[in-house]
């Protein structure tokens, strides 16, 4: 165990500050609206109804600026002279926090109304105070809907305000590259389009109210060693895998700002890495706001930074002082560099109307009835069921005379790490009071325990079927906090095992942020879901889709893989790594390895078919759109909700490909019966790879198989197209 005083110092030095497709489918064009109203009227009598549909896709945002690009560049240049050096310089670092909030320097001689920041990705930050708690982002990354994150952004947004901040320190979209890793919780899963998706819904909905700050900027999903670690990875992998959800946030939702990481990257600390902050983020995607450091040690040098495109240190000035104004003066620092990074934040700070419009205090906007009932539909579509033999979910109510509900998390709040993503909400409903929430008139048998008593045994084996919650808590995983291993702690797995045999109908509900290896006790089980840390309104979910009276829809946006062997390397505590192309899904196909639960897997009370799989036009130019439309039916008894996904595969390519790459999904409600076109419109130089040789994007004019189907290992239809000079 490595306990050298630095790393020891890094953690404490952390805890400092915590008190604690495309989703692919575009608006329905004219011809397809048409067509999809003459099938409908065809269809009249014939029982099924039938429309083409478009998966909603976040409101679109045009600029960066709020108001007049024009105009407030126009007061910049005004206000840019005006300002002495100590006053820019000023503007350059936090002011440090209080309350949860951070921080940077107002000028009221001048009008700026400065920043502050207040965390996080699951709701604004245990230090402000309560506020809502919503599932963490791996859940609601499992709901594979934009559109209801742009939901839950707004939501954090309006308390984020209420609160008195202006910029939320969320999302975070860090790939998922192994599950070991402490604040997988906190991202979007695996998969660049995945993540790129949800964080355009999150930051567009966040952006009617504070701006929000995409982090961290970059290739940072080790965190033990987070603030030394150096990871090598190659321009390829970096492009495809690392950066493209990045990318959508600036050039999509137009993210007000950006915080860089913590880790080196190529042997250069991100705050100070000239290729990512300047030649990449700002140059070649045109970002206009700014970019602040992550917190303490987040910030390592003065002029390196400044020239690197930093252009603010947070929590407070370390680097970005006296020392900085010394480097301008010496000229080690053009104050050219200055300007253009007070530039940045204020225009950022003048096109998001901080001014005009300042964060107004207003209990009755945090957690409000609509917040939470926001947080409890969220945590409906974010639970994953993951195996259902012989129909053991749903619970009928009418039949399960008695159900006992064991397991110590059975009645433990559960809601996410202790690091800076902390919420506190003012309750949260455990498992055990859902279940009995909605038990009706089965008789609940709490058993909260991890380690069964005889009485306990006999209760157990007295009920009709027994709901086991087990899984991760925030000592396990969190911010400087990795897990250790992949499984459940060995007393729970025991648990398992023991009630397994005295209950035929065992279902497990786990809890935790990424994947869990089950195969010590899967075989032993009829039904596991995976309900990850739900928020507040959780136990009511859980419940809900126990009892039925929720069908689960979500579906997993990780590999759960069967051995932590079959995942890239996760080495303890690492000061150095290299990352290759390859992880999640894309890693296990490559290798051959079948998961225990795919990439995208999910299962629901109904059953749903893929049909008439078309696209629009066979052979296209590289300028041209892939159009592929599909029916999707609920073939079962009850109204349900389908995640369709789309995955593309490269035949003769130039170059390693992976063996397939999802470039688009959509989540539809599909009452019992009824059939629905999608439509998915995919431009196809986003089938292009990244040419490190001439550092360019290559659209290659070869054969590309579109296949479509519920899950990354079930796509049933399939059908190729090729792309021509
Ligand atoms: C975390 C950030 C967080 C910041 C402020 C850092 O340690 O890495 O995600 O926003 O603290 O709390």
């Amino acid at each position: 165990m490595d306990n050298s005083p630095t790393l020891t110092t890094a953690r404490f030095l952390h805890h400092l500050h915590w008190p604690g497709v495309r989703t692919l489918m575009r608006p329905l064009r004219g011809v397809d609206l048409v067509a999809g109203l003459l099938t409908a009227l065809l269809c009249v009598g014939c029982g099924v109804s039938y429309d083409e549909v478009a998966a909603p896709e976040p409101t679109p945002q045009a600029g960066y600026c709020r108001i007049p690009a024009a105009e407030v560049e126009a007061r910049i240049d005004d206000l840019l002279p005006r300002m002495t050096l100590e006053e820019k310089v000023a503007m350059m670092a936090g002011t440090s926090g209080a309350d949860g909030m951070w921080p940077t320097s107002r000028n009221d001689r001048l009008g700026i109304p400065g920043l502050i920041m207040v965390d996080g990705p699951r709701g604004v930050s245990a230090a402000a105070g309560h506020a809502t708690a919503f599932p963490v982002g791996m859940a609601r990354a499992a709901t594979w809907d934009p559109s209801l994150e742009e939901r839950v952004g707004e939501a954090i947004g309006i308390e984020t305000r209420a609160m008195g901040g202006n910029v939320i320190l969320a999302p975070t979209v860090n790939v998922l590259r192994h599950p070991r890793w402490g604040r997988a919780q906190e991202t979007y899963g695996e998969d660049p389009l995945v993540l790129g998706r949800m964080a355009v819904g999150f930051i567009r909905g966040a952006q009617r109210h504070v701006l929000a700050s995409v982090k961290h900027f970059a290739v940072n999903s080790i965190d033990d060693t987070r603030n030394f670690i150096d990871v090598t990875i190659d321009e390829r992998t970096l492009r495809e895998i690392y950066l493209p959800h990045f990318r959508a946030a600036v050039q999509e939702a137009q993210v007000g700002s950006v915080m860089s990481a913590y880790n080196m990257v190529n042997g250069q600390y991100c705050a100070e890495n000239t290729h990512l902050l300047h030649d990449i983020l700002k140059e070649e995607w045109g970002f206009e706001g700014f970019v602040e450091s992550d917190w303490h040690l987040g910030t390592r040098s003065t002029v390196p930074s400044v020239l690197a495109g930093l252009d603010i240190e947070m929590p407070k000035p370390i680097y970005f002082d006296e020392r900085l104004i010394a480097a301008v003066e010496s000229g080690a620092v053009p104050e050219a560099n200055i300007d253009a990074a007070v530039r940045r934040i204020l225009r950022a700070q003048f096109c998001f109307e901080l001014d005009t419009k300042p964060p107004q205090k207003d209990p009755t906007l945090v957690e409000s009835p609509e917040h939470t009932g926001l947080a409890l539909e969220v945590a409906r579509r974010s639970i994953v069921l993951l195996k259902n033999d012989a129909a053991s979910l749903p619970l009928d109510r009418s039949r399960v005379r008695s159900l006992a509900v064991v397991g110590k998390l059975a009645d433990q709040g559960n809601i996410g790490d202790n690091g800076s993503s902390r919420v506190d909400p003012s309750y949260i409903v455990t498992p055990l009071q859902g279940i009995q929430n909605h038990a009706g008139p089965v008789n609940m048998v709490a058993v909260p325990t991890d380690v069964l008593s005889d009485e306990d045994r006999a209760a157990v084996r007295a009920a009709d079927a027994a709901v086991v919650v087990v899984g991760l808590v925030a000592a396990d995983e969190g911010e400087a906090n990795d897990r250790e291993r992949l499984g459940l702690s060995s007393k729970q797995e025991q648990l398992i095992a023991e009630v397994s045999v005295l209950n035929d109908r065992t279902i497990v509900v786990l809890e935790g942020g990424s994947a869990i290896l089950v195969e010590a006790w899967i075989d032993a089980v009829p039904a596991v879901m995976m309900a990850w840390y739900p928020g507040q309104e959780g136990g009511n979910a859980i419940a809900e889709v126990l009892f039925g009276d929720v069908n689960p829809s979500a579906k997993l946006p990780i590999v759960f893989p069967r051995a932590e062997a079959d995942l890239p390397p996760f080495p303890y505590r690492p000061l150095a790594i290299t990352y290759g192309y390859y992880h999640g899904y894309r890693l296990l196909d490559r290798n051959g390895t079948k998961p225990r639960f795919p990439f995208g897997f999910g299962l629901g009370y109904t059953e749903y078919r893929y049909s008439n799989l078309e696209v629009a036009r066979p052979v296209l130019s590289r300028e041209e759109s892939l159009r592929v439309s599909v029916d999707v039916t609920n073939t079962g008894a009850r109204a349900g909700r389908e995640i369709a996904q789309l995955y593309v595969s490269y035949r003769g390519s130039a170059v390693d490909r992976p063996v397939k790459d999802l470039r688009g999904f959509a989540s539809v409600p599909l009452a019992a019966g009824e059939t629905k076109r999608l439509s998915f419109e995919l431009p196809v130089k986003d089938l292009a790879y990244y040419d490190v040789d001439v550092a360019r994007w290559t659209t290659e004019a070869i054969r590309y198989v579109v296949q479509v189907g519920p899950s990354s290992a079930d796509l049933p239809l399939s059908t190729e197209i090729e792309v021509r000079d």
